[in-house]
Formats: C-alpha cells, structure tokens, sequence
C-alpha cells in the first residue's frame, strides 16, 4: 500500500490569525491588516465596531417602521423585503477612527491600527427605494436611520441618558441608488455582529453611516442632529471665508495603507519584496498609488491590481529591490485620486480623532538573508 504523504508545514494554506481585541464588551475587533490577501474580506475577518451591545433580534417579530414626512407610513417586516427590487454593491467600509493610534499626542477612542476597515459585497434593496415606495412629502430633507440598539454612553462625549444608534443622511445621498438597506454580506446572510437581519450600507461615506440592525427610518424636514452627529462623529472645518465651524463625518477621504511589510518588519537585503496593500476614496476612483522606500525622500509608481470598482477598495503592489546594506528603512505610501485629491503628509489637527489618513511611517529593518525571505501569498483578486 502506497503511504500518504503528509503536507509539511510549510507548505500548508495560510490561516488567518483571528480578529485583533480592542474592546470585549461590546465587542469591538480589528481585522490584522497585514493578513490582507483578497479584494474581498470574508465575513469571518471583517472588523466589528459596536457602540452597544448587540441587540436581541427576532426575525419574525422583527419590524422596519418609516416614517415622519411620507405619505404613507410603512411598517415592514422581513418577508416584505423580497417585493423590492433587488440590488448589490461592492463598497469598502472605514471606520473613521481606523488608525488613530497613529495620532501624537494621543487621543481618546479606541485605538484601531489599520485594520477598521473592510470590502464586502452587500445585497439587499435600494433605501431609495423603500423612500418611493412610502412617497417622500415636499419639504423633506433628511433621511434618519436608527438602530435597535441602545445604551449609555458614560466617556466624554456622555450621552443624555440611555440613546439609541442613529445617524442622519442628507436626502440626496438618501436617495443615491447605491445605498441599500441590506440584508446579505457576501452572498451570505448578514452575520449578526454585522447587522443582521437588515442594516444600511452607505457607500463613499465613514462606517458610522451604516447603521446595523436598522428598525426605524424617520424622514424630516431639518437636519438631524443626534449624538453621534453632533457630539460624536464630528471635525472642524474653516472654509468659504465662513468663521470655523464643527461638521458632521460624512465623506471618506482618499488613502493608502501598507498591509505587508508589516512595521518592524524584518526584511532579506539585496531580494525582490512585494510591498502591497489596498487603497480607497470617497466618491471618486483611486488613480495612483505612490510608494516610498526612503521614508518619503523619492516616490515611485506602484501597481494598481485588478479593475477599478466604485465604491471598493483597489489593491496594488511594488516590487522593491531592497538594499544591499543592512539597517532601517521606513517605507510609505500615498494614494491620488480622481478628483486630484492627495493623501497629505501632515495631520490637520482640526480632524480631530477621526479621519486619519495622513501618510503613515511603516519602520522595517533590512538583515543578510540568513536563508529565503518568509512566503507571500499572491491575492486572489
Ligand atoms: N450601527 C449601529 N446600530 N450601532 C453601531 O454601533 N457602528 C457604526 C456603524 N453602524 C454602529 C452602527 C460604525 S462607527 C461603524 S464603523 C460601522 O457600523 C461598522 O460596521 P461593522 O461592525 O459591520 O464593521
């Protein structure tokens, strides 16, 4: 009988290394950015930012009020879903803080790396849809969506008491064909942690427009301003000659992270290293991604991997010829897109705790390869 030969260990798939911790209860957990192999984070690696602890949701009994000024209120509950037009999108989520451990002087907040961010293809009905269907009154402007669940936030900024997840959408981002009240993650129904059974995804826009285990959406004739708009989520802007002036979160800004080398990274001198990544914007397509491998001295081209799909991340890669000498490096990346906008290279501290994406040190240090430098996997795109 022949003998089977077992996989040496070596050779085995890669597994991935679980969701980083930054809090228990609610569960907040970070994807380990430099596990970044595919242009699609499987639901399993996808971060989790949770305000509250996950409500108790029962599909059946479950309902989607809307409300305010419609013509006609509707009260949905799971199966009526499936009377909508159906409609899928491939959108990256950050979450607006991703990164702040990044920022000097520290700031509050959980301290995410790199890896609050995630891109998913989500399904399920156009928000724009469900508006039509309940018939927008004039004078309408703001779409407010709201989460089943609730708490006391006891940290500055304290909340008034006991509040519930929401968040305002400005009608025309409302009714952006794009943004959808879904009820699949990757073809799989929404997990739980993720929302389940319906939450929005609002493309272009930080995470914290994606309210998870959505149960009311009251339409209004102002803007909305709740906790997590007007205490949380928020930044000063100068502009327009106007005095400053503090600001909701909305849009996602244009950058690029470095998944592998990771920081600290030890790295063969004199071989062929493939620094690769992912890159994002908002409203736009990522058109360049630029690496530097002598802590921002010189910059040269990378890849862009795959084909450009709005609202999803793009990965990229460069190969780099690394030194013949030993000792430090510091590799950067900076991404452009096609609104000539440029990751800058300095924080502006109006920003905040949120919107980190000034470029970001990664420190390696280059040794004499003592034998082969560790295997990367290629991406599956
Ligand atoms: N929705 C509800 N109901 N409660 C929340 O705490 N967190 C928001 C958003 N939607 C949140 C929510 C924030 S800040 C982010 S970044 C995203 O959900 C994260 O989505 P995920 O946990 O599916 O990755």
């Amino acid at each position: 009988m022949k003998a089977t030969k077992a996989t040496p260990a070596s050779t085995a798939p890669a597994t991935f290394p679980g969701l980083v911790v930054r809090d228990k209860n609610p569960e907040n957990l970070e994807f380990p950015f430099a596990s970044l192999n595919s242009a699609v984070t499987p639901n399993e690696q996808f971060f989790i930012r949770s305000h509250f602890p996950v409500p108790k949701v029962n599909a059946r009994s479950w309902r989607l009020h809307i409300e305010g000024m419609v013509e006609r209120p509707l009260d949905l509950c799971y199966e009526d879903l499936a009377e909508f037009q159906r409609h899928s999108v491939s959108a990256t989520l950050e979450c607006a803080g991703n990164s702040r451990i990044f920022l000097h002087p520290k700031v509050g907040g959980l301290q995410w790396e790199l890896g609050a961010v995630g891109n998913a293809q989500w399904s399920g009905v156009p928000l724009a849809a469900v508006l039509e269907r309940a018939g927008l009154k004039p004078g309408a402007v703001e779409v407010v969506l709201e989460g089943a669940d609730s708490g006391e936030i006891k940290k500055e900024p304290v909340s008034p008491g006991k509040i519930h997840y929401a968040r305002g959408l400005p009608m025309a981002k409302a009714l952006d064909p794009d943004v959808i009240l879904a009820t699949h993650m990757n073809g799989e129904s929404l997990p739980v942690a993720h929302g389940f059974p319906l939450r929005a995804v609002v493309p272009d826009w930080y995470g914290m427009a994606s309210v998870k285990w959505l149960t009311r959406i009251l339409v209004s004739d102002r803007d909305f301003r709740g906790y997590f708009e007007s205490s949380d989520y928020t930044f000063w802007k100068q502009s327009d000659g106007l005095p400053i002036q503090l600001l909701p979160v909305g849009e996602v800004e244009v950058k690029a992270q470095i998944a592998r080398p990771a920081l600290r990274e030890v790295v063969a001198a004199e071989s062929v290293y493939r620094v690769h990544g992912a890159a994002w914007t908002g409203n736009s397509v990522v058109t360049r991604v630029e690496v530097s491998t002598n802590g921002g001295r010189s910059w040269k081209d990378a890849h862009l991997l795959g084909d450009s799909v709005r609202h999803a991340w793009r990965l990229w890669e460069y190969h780099w010829k690394t030194p013949a000498k030993p000792g430090p490096c510091v590799l950067m990346a900076r991404a452009t897109d096609a609104r000539g906008r440029v990751q800058p290279m300095q924080r502006d501290t109006h920003r905040g705790t949120y919107m980190v994406t000034h470029v970001q040190p990664i420190e390696v240090e280059v040794r004499k390869a003592k034998g082969s430098q560790p295997d990367q996997d290629s991406y599956a795109i």
